[in-house]
């Protein structure tokens, strides 16, 4: 009996993860300054490398480039990805908000041991604090601005400039644009996204979920989505395709902005294609302050508030990673319908034209 309460008191205070620490605690209220951010940069990646390890994200990366590959084969199914990109995406800024709020709300959950005054040792703003943060450009991106106006573009627009540059590309009027429908299947992946996102109001566990979702969303829009989306578009089909349509028409109206058609992927991250890897942009900042509200959401609290958060930040990755895979891989299948309908040969598929060439 006495082994065994040892054992959950052992299991209690064993960190599941690295970077939840005194220094760590001590750089996110730090002035901040370029060897704060260093400092924590590194304690980030011990952290990630430890995520890493424990939930490799190799499956999703390669759904991703499956999807983004059956896309690139037709300038039309390169389109309907980016319609069903656009939409997928536009859900997921606005479900930091709802979290934010559910954070900030639980004022109780949150509260410091060492603060002797109760009333005075709530710190729930603080981690609210650190998820708002990968939200304030998406409502006006001061390094993204309309080239006439000056005015600080929102990441919807930017979206929506480069959906519409694509339609171009593939020679698409209004009506054809207008003709693609949203699959029932996303509006339901949308909608399961956004919940796990919000969390709920002095639940930690499902707070800590929601925190896994958040992460595993700026993780793969970091290093997996943008860096192969431009790597693949701009870099290994360079002067091709997309590319080359892009170099002759840079910049696209709409909604009466105008700006670069390309803004929307720069931003958020891309390939250096002379050191051949990642060039971080937005996203990997948005991925750093989930880590530090994830610090302060473990690092102040007792060892079994501690635990809970771990686990349940981890199911939250496994969640929030089951769900973006769904939409990979649902893109992927819409693109291959666009790819039979225009009978766009694929390797291993017969196409229309081969199959009415067979014998009877
Ligand atoms: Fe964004
Ligand atoms: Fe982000």
């Amino acid at each position: 009996m006495r082994k065994q309460s040892n054992l959950a008191a052992r299991e209690l205070t064993q960190p599941l993860l690295p970077g939840f620490d005194a220094e760590t605690m001590a750089l996110i209220a730090a002035k901040p300054t370029r060897e704060t951010a260093k400092k924590l940069g590194r304690k980030f990646e011990l952290f990630l490398g430890a995520i890493r390890r424990q939930q490799p994200f190799d499956g999703l990366e390669q759904h991703f480039k499956d999807a983004l590959e059956t896309a690139a084969r037709d300038p039309v199914a390169l389109y309907r990805f980016f319609q069903l990109y656009n939409y997928f995406n536009g859900g997921i800024a606005p479900a930091i908000a709802p979290l934010v709020g559910n954070i900030g709300k639980s004022r109780d959950l949150f509260t410091d041991p060492e603060t002797p005054v109760t009333a005075e040792a709530s710190y729930a703003f603080a981690i609210a604090r650190e998820v708002q943060k990968a939200s304030t450009d998406e409502y006006g991106d001061p390094n993204y601005r309309d080239l006439v106006t000056g005015q600080k573009l929102d990441h919807r627009r930017l979206s929506d400039g480069l959906m519409k540059a694509v339609g171009n590309y593939a020679g698409l009027s209004d009506q054809e644009r207008n003709g693609f429908e949203v699959p029932a299947w996303l509006v339901a992946n949308k909608k399961d996204i956004q919940k796990l996102y919000a969390g709920a109001e002095g639940n930690l566990a499902k707070l800590a979920q929601a925190l896994g979702m958040h992460f595993t969303s700026e993780y793969s829009a970091d290093a997996i989505e943008f860096s192969n989306a431009c790597k693949s578009l701009f870099i290994d089909h360079k002067n091709e395709g997309l590319h080359h349509y892009l170099c002759e028409n840079p910049y696209i109206s709409v909604g009466g902005n105008t700006f670069a058609a390309h803004s929307w992927l720069q931003t958020h991250g891309g390939w250096d294609a002379e050191k051949n890897e990642i060039r971080h942009g937005v996203e990997y900042v948005h991925l750093v302050t989930g880590f530090a509200a994830m610090a302060l959401m473990v690092g102040k609290a007792g060892p079994e508030k501690k635990m809970i958060a771990q686990k349940n930040f981890l199911e939250g990755i496994r969640n929030g990673q089951k769900l973006l895979d769904d939409f990979f891989i649902g893109a992927k299948a819409e693109c291959e319908k666009i790819l039979a309908a225009r009978d766009v040969p694929v390797p291993g598929r017969k196409t229309a034209r081969h199959l009415s060439a067979q014998p009877a």
